[in-house]
C-alpha cells in the first residue's frame, strides 16, 4: 500500500517506519524543514530505541522516504495518515489547529478518494472538523470525489514505541464506512496475525477510548501517590501496599507505582482535554479533576521534602539532579516532572547540576545556557560539590549505584528518590539520609 504520515514526530516517525517496515511504501510530510534535514541526512530528531535502524533499513530499501512538499505528499497515500501535535490551548482543551491544518492541506490538493486517519489524540467530534474542513476544500475546488475520515488512535508507549507499534495489544479503528474498515484491516493485516486484534466501532467511540485509556492510567498513579502521602505519615510502607493490591488480579501490578508526578506530552494534556470536553457538554469528570489536581500537587513532593530539609533559602545550594526526561528511554522533556523540580530549586535561589543519558540536548533547548543548570558528563560527577541528590528519572543506569561514593563526592549525605529506586534500609545503612515517596 501507499501510505503518507503527516507529522514525523514521536508518533509519526514510528508509524510511518514500521508500516514501511512489514513493506508498504510511506511517504512521512513535515513542515519542519530542520527535522526533514535530518531524515534525509541519514539521523532521527528524537530519541526512541530501535528507531534509527528501523528507519535506515527502509530507507536503504526504498520504502520510507520523507518530504516538506504537501502537495507530493497529498498525491502520494491513498491512505494519509494524521499524526501531528495536538498541545493544550490556554484553556486545557486540545489545540485543533494543526489537524485541522492538515486536513486542509490534503483538501487543497486531493483529486481522488482518499481514507484520511486521525492518528493524534482529538477529542470526541474532530472527525466531523476534519470531515467539513476537507469538503470545504474540495466544494471551493468544485472536486467531486469522496473520502473517508477514520478515527485510529494510537496507544505506543514512548521509550518502547516501535515494540509497541509492532506488537500492539489493540488496534482501534473507528468508522462507519465499509470501504475504510476494509483498507485498514489489510493495512494492519501484518500486526494482526497471531490473533485478531482490531476492535472496530464508531468515529465518536474510537476518540474517546483514547482519553478513557490515558485517563484510566492517570487515574492509579494519581491514587497511588496519594496513599503515598498518607503512608509517609502513618509510618506505612507503599512499597509493601503495592504488593498487597496488586496480587489481586481485578487490580493488578501495572502502573501502581508512586513517585513525584506524571509528565509527558500526553497524560497531562489529556487528561485535561477530556476535562474539557465534558465541562463543554455541562459534565464536571470530578474523578478526574482531582486525579490532575493531585498531580499537579505530586510535582511539588520534591520540592517539600527537600524545604523541609533544608529550609526555604537555598542561595550558595546546589542540587545534582539525577535525570531530565519525563520517563526512561525518551528525550522527551514535555511537562516533565525535573521542569517543575529545577524551576522551583532556582525560585528558593539554588542552582542545578544535571544528568541525562539522552535529555541534556533537549534541556538544552528549552533553558538554552542559564547559568543556573549545568551539566555532568555522567551521573555520578553530578554529585561533586553539590548538597544532596535529587532523582526525577527511574533510569537503568542509576538503579545500582555506589552508595559509597555517592557519600564520599555529596557535601551532605542527602538523597531524595522521587522514584523510589532503592531499599531503604540498604541505603541508610550507608550513612545516608534516604527520603523516597511512601517508603518507610
Ligand atoms: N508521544 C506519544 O507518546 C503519543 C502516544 C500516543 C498518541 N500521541 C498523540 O499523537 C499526536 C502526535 O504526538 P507526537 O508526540 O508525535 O507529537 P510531536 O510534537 O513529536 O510531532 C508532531 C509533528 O507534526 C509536525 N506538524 C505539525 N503540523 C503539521 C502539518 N500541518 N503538516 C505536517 N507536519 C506537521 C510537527 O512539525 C512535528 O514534527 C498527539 O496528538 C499526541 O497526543 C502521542
Amino acid at each position: 500500500m501507499k501510505i503518507t504520515v503527516i507529522g514525523t514526530g514521536y508518533v509519526g516517525l514510528v508509524t510511518g517506519t514500521c508500516l514501511a517496515e512489514v513493506g508498504n511504501e510511506v511517504l512521512c510530510l513535515d513542515l519542519d524543514a530542520s527535522k526533514i534535514a535530518i531524515l534525509n541526512g541519514g539521523g532521527i530528531p528524537i530519541h526512541e530505541p530501535g528507531l534509527l535502524e528501523m528507519v535506515k533499513r527502509n530507507v536503504a530499501a526504498g520504502r520510507l522516504k520523507f518530504t516538506t512538499d504537501i502537495e507530493q505528499s497529498v498525491a502520494f497515500g491513498q491512505v494519509q495518515f494524521i499524526a501531528v501535535g495536538t498541545p493544550p490551548d490556554e484553556d486545557g482543551s486540545a489545540d485543533l489547529k494543526y489537524v485541522l491544518a492538515a486536513a486542509r492541506n490534503i483538501g487543497k490538493h486531493m483529486n481522488e478518494y482518499k481514507v484520511v486517519v486521525d492518528k493524534s489524540t482529538v477529542p470526541v467530534g474532530t472527525a466531523d472538523k476534519v470531515a467539513a474542513v476537507l469538503q470545504e476544500e474540495l466544494s471551493a475546488r468544485g472536486v467531486d470525489t469522496t473520502f473517508a475520515v477514520v478515527s485510529n488512535p494510537e496507544f505506543l508507549k514512548e521509550g518502547a514505541a516501535v515494540e509497541d507499534f509492532m506488537r500492539p495489544d489493540r488496534i482501534v479503528i473507528g468508522t462507519e464506512d465499509p470501504k475504510a474498515v476494509t483498507i485498514m484491516r489489510e493495512l494492519y493485516a501484518q500486526f494482526n496475525r497471531n490473533h485478531d486484534r482490531i476492535v472496530v466501532m464508531d468515529l465518536r467511540s474510537a476518540e474517546l477510548t483514547k482519553y478513557a485509556a490515558n485517563a484510566m492510567l492517570a487515574t492509579r498513579i494519581s491514587f497511588m501517590n496519594e496513599l503515598a502521602l498518607l503512608a509517609d505519615k502513618m509510618g506505612a510502607d507503599i512499597e509493601q501496599v503495592r504488593l498487597g493490591i496488586g496480587s489481586d488480579p481485578r487490580i493488578g501490578f501495572h502502573f501502581l507505582y508512586p513517585g513525584c508526578g506524571y509528565g509527558g506530552s500526553c497524560f497531562p494534556k489529556d487528561v485535561q482535554a477530556l476535562i474539557k470536553t465534558a465541562a463543554e457538554n455541562d459534565i464536571k469528570l470530578k474523578v478526574l479533576t482531582s486525579v490532575e489536581d493531585a498531580n499537579e500537587a505530586q510535582k511539588q513532593v520534591l520540592l517539600t521534602k527537600i524545604k523541609a530539609r533544608f529550609g526555604s533559602e537555598l542561595q550558595g545550594k546546589n542540587f545534582a539532579v539525577w535525570g531530565l526526561a519525563f520517563k526512561p528511554n525518551t528525550d522527551d522533556m514535555r511537562a516533565a516532572s525535573s521542569r517543575t523540580l529545577i524551576e522551583g530549586l532556582w525560585a528558593l535561589g539554588a542552582t542545578v547540576t544535571a544528568y541525562d543519558p539522552v535529555a541534556m540536548d533537549e534541556s538544552r533547548r528549552i533553558y538554552g545556557d542559564d547559568a543556573r543548570l549545568t551539566y555532568a558528563e555522567n551521573h555520578m560527577s553530578t554529585l561533586d560539590g553539590a548538597d544532596a541528590l535529587v532523582i526525577v528519572t527511574e533510569w537503568k543506569e542509576f538503579r545500582v549505584p555506589q552508595f559509597e561514593e555517592i557519600k564520599a563526592r555529596l557535601k551532605s549525605p542527602v538523597i531524595f528518590d522521587g522514584r523510589n529506586l532503592y531499599v531503604p534500609a540498604q541505603v541508610r545503612s550507608h550513612g545516608l539520609e534516604y527520603f523516597a515517596i511512601g517508603r518507610r
